[in-house]
């Protein structure tokens, strides 16, 4: 069974490998400085959010950031970014594992509530949340970039 942990200082590039994965797996250009940037936030503690990783044997093979929102209207929330597991150790419980330990970290930052998006067409991540008590709140996420 994989360990799942708060990711330390030397995970860094293996996390960043295993983002970058993730963000192609999706459809989107990896951009690798947007990546160790958003990793630096939560590594260096200058963001409040979580950072958790998997391991199998010492590699790293799941991932799952997390960065906090203060919502006036649904109080602590947090906001799941990027949430991976290495192709090859799927449907091992590797991801169960992985949000577990987020809930269970979520819990100690006295979160109300945990928020993610998933795409259309992502059918395996949609039954994963929803086998593990996720449900879409009707909500349409509207975005627009200003870069
Ligand atoms: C979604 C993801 C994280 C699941 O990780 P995992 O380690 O395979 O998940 P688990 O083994 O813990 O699965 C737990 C349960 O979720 C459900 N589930 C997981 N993947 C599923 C899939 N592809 N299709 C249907 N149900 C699935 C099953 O009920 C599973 O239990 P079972 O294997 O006993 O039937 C993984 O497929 C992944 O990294 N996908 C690509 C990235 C992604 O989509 N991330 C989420 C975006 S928010």
């Amino acid at each position: 069974m994989a360990l799942v942990e708060r990711a330390n200082p030397t995970d860094r590039a293996d996390v960043e490998r295993l983002i970058a994965a993730y963000h192609t797996s999706e459809g989107v250009k990896p951009k690798p400085e947007r990546i160790s940037w958003a990793v630096e936030q939560q590594m260096r503690n200058r963001f409040p959010g979580v950072l958790i990783v998997a391991r199998e044997k010492k590699a790293l093979v799941g991932v799952a950031l997390a960065v906090y929102a203060p919502s006036a209207e649904l109080g602590r929330v947090l906001v799941i970014q990027d949430f991976f597991v290495d192709p090859a150790l799927r449907r091992k419980g590797v991801g169960r594992a992985l949000a577990a330990k987020l809930l269970e970290e979520a819990k100690a930052m006295r979160i109300d509530r945990v928020d993610l998006e998933v795409f259309p067409k992502n059918e395996g991540a949609a039954a994963f949340w929803k086998k593990i008590g996720f449900r879409t709140g009707g909500r349409l996420v509207f975005s627009r970039d200003l870069l």
